[in-house]
This record gives structure tokens, sequence and C-alpha cells, in this order.
């Protein structure tokens, strides 16, 4: 088959490579319908994650059809059409049953092992590991490009930012960057009735995206955002602050934003230290989060878009075909000049 296969920092290609075959009872292979890049490839294309190496297909959010399944497995059968989340589950540690599966020790002490540990899912097919643990059917009412979504970037703003965040009825909520994630977040925070939602992003073509997406407010960031945002409260800060972008002064501008006994959620990977002014927040009994998404979220997600609450098929901007994964990897990696929020790469 052929795969995108990183070869090394700014080194990808797209390569011909073994089919893969199951190696254990629990696994499945699925031949990939539906799959996109994410924020994080690029940090591996940079060379910023250590563990994935030379020869390693990229890749962790798909949707496509079963095509083998391993003797162990019960829920999934040939031609079945699912959703290969980002976090893979052994359904047994002791952190898949507390429902935190970004933990999961038994597929390698951390749940993100697609196109890291293991081989991804930009690729004709993947092996997937404890399928039955894993994978979500779709729907036959969700199409594969409302589906890809909920791989990572949906689950992401949601449980990382909106749960984690505590949003809750008459909240007023700003979410620091309106890339995929950030705009998951605020297609997710109405669900938990917040009143006002202010986006803010160097990017104007992401914030008039955010409008469309539910923010109330669009603010551009920059030397006024913080008291652009204060204003639009009453002169304390918001409730909850999502920081979506992964830079030091971004989450420093949410620690900034958010009012005494708010909370603000860091959903950002960040690549260096980041100082935060612990000083002047002790006093405001502000709670910070932070984590690696879990996706346990996925079957309420399915459902919300499934009855259309959720227009995920909105998040995606462009198109290609397999053979022409190089430009959309050119066109994501330029998002800003391209107009480009996700793209959707099919066979
Ligand atoms: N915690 C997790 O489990 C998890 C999972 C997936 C992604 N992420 C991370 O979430 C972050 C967002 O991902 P994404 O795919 O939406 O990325 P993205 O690059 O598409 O979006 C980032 C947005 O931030 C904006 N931005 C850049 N500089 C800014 C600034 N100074 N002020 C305000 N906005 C600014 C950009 O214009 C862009 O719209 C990334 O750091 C990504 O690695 C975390
Ligand atoms: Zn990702
Ligand atoms: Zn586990």
């Amino acid at each position: 088959m052929k795969a995108l296969v990183y070869h090394g920092p700014g080194e990808r290609a797209w390569d011909a490579v073994p089919d893969p075959v199951i190696v254990d009872a629990t696994d499945v292979i699925v031949r990939i319908d539906s799959s996109t890049i994410c924020g994080t490839d690029l940090h591996i294309l940079k060379g910023d994650v250590a563990a994935v190496t030379d020869g390693r297909v990229l890749g962790h959010e798909a949707v496509g059809t079963v095509t083998a399944v391993g003797a162990a497995v019960t829920g999934f059968a040939e031609g079945d059409r699912v959703l290969v989340p980002a976090i893979t589950r052994c359904g047994r540690c002791a952190y898949c049953q507390r429902g935190m599966p970004s933990h999961c020790q038994t597929v390698g002490g951390i749940g993100w092992i697609f196109g890291h540990l293991i081989d991804g899912t930009q690729a004709e097919a993947v092996r997937v590991p404890y399928a039955d643990t894993s994978l979500y059917k779709v729907p036959e009412s969700v199409t594969d490009e409302q589906a890809i979504f909920l791989a990572d970037s949906l689950p992401t703003g949601y449980e990382v930012g909106v749960l984690a965040g505590r949003v809750r009825p008459g909240h007023t909520v700003a979410v620091v960057g309106a890339g995929a994630v950030g705009l998951s977040a605020i297609l997710t925070t109405g669900l938990w009735g917040a009143s006002r939602v202010i986006a803010v992003d160097t990017n104007k073509f992401r914030l008039d995206k955010a409008r469309e997406f539910g923010a109330t407010d669009a603010v551009e960031a920059g030397d006024s955002a913080v008291a652009d945002v204060k204003a639009m409260t009453d002169g304390l800060g918001v409730d909850v602050a999502i920081e979506a972008v992964g830079y030091p002064e971004t989450l420093r501008t949410a620690a900034a934003l958010v009012r005494p006994g708010g909370t603000v959620a860091n959903v950002g990977v960040h690549g260096v230290p980041v100082e935060l002014p612990m000083h002047e927040l002790w006093i405001q009994n502000v709670t910070l989060t932070m984590g690696l998404v879990d996706t346990v979220s996925i079957p309420t997600l399915l459902t919300m878009v499934a009855s259309g609450k959720i227009p995920s098929e909105k998040m995606g901007t462009h198109r290609f075909t397999f053979d022409r994964i190089g430009e959309a990897y050119d066109v994501f990696a330029d998002a800003a000049a391209n107009s480009a929020l996700k793209v959707v790469i099919t066979p």
C-alpha cells in the first residue's frame, strides 16, 4: 500500500510500504476512506516529538471500513464503517477504567499511539490494536466528512477546553486561538449554556469562522486584547478562558482574561516552559487545567452530530486525494495564507 512516511525533521514521502496485517487477536485492519492532518503532525515534522522515528507512517485521525478482524474481536466485522480516534484504549488498565485512556498503560504508556508509537492513518490502511474498546461505529446518518473531525479536534476542544474549564449556563467564555481546536470549543460551549463566547485570534479569517461557529464576539489578538475582552464583561474578566494555541504569550493572555474564581483551560501543546504570574494569580482563586484528550466524549459528540446539533462538517475547508497528500500538508502548514481549517484526504 501507499502511506505518508516520516523520514526525519522536514522529510516526508508518499511511499510504498507493506500492507498492515493482524498481529494480535484484538486487532482489526481498517481501509482508510477519509483522513486528515493535525497541528501535531506539523510538530512531528519539525522534529519536536522525539518518539516519532524515521520510517513511521503519520496520522492519528481516520474514518474507514473494517477489512479484516482478529480472532478475539467481537464488536466489529468486515464491512463496518468506523471512526478511528486519536486515542487507543485497552479498556482494562487502571487509567482506562477511570475513563482516562489518554494514559492507557497497556498500549505504550500513552493512549496516543497512531502516527507516534505505531504506524498511523495517513495511509491506505491501518492496523488498529484493541479494536473492540477503541473504535466507534459511525451511524448511517453521519457522513465520513462529519465523523472525521471527531477523531481528535472536536473531542479535544470539548473535553480539554469546555469540560475541563467547567463551562456552565450564563458563563462568559474567551477562546484564545480559533483554529480547529479552538473552533471546536466554540462549537460546543453552547451545549453548556455559555451566554457569551469571545474568540481571540491574530487571523481575521479565523475570527470570521469563529462567528460562524457560534462566537458572539471576535477580538483581534494584540496589545489591547485583554482590555477589549474585559470591557465586554463587568470588568472582572471571563468565567472560563480556553487557551488553544500553545504559546507562552497566549497562555499568559488566557490567564489575564479570567475573573476571580474562574478557570483557565489550557489545550495548547507547549514546546517550551511557560512563566505565569503566580504572585498575582494565587489570590484570584483561579483554577488551571491541562491535559491530553481522552476522546471519551466521542459517543456524545456522534449523537449530537447525527441530530444536527453540531455541524462538524464545517471544519473541512480543503479536499485532496491521497496522491496529493504533499499538497494537503503544504496548504495545512500555511493555513492562514490559504484560508484553511482542516483538510480532508480521501483515496
Ligand atoms: N491537549 C490535547 O490533547 C491536544 C490535542 C490536539 C491539539 N492540541 C493543540 O491545540 C492547539 C490548537 O490546535 P489547532 O489544530 O487548532 O491549531 P491551529 O494552528 O489550527 O490553530 C491555532 C490558532 O491560533 C491562532 N494564533 C496564533 N498566534 C496567536 C496569538 N498570539 N494570539 C491568538 N491567536 C493566535 C492562529 O491564527 C490559529 O487560528 C495546538 O497547540 C495543538 O497542538 C492539543
Ligand atoms: Zn491531533
Ligand atoms: Zn488501558
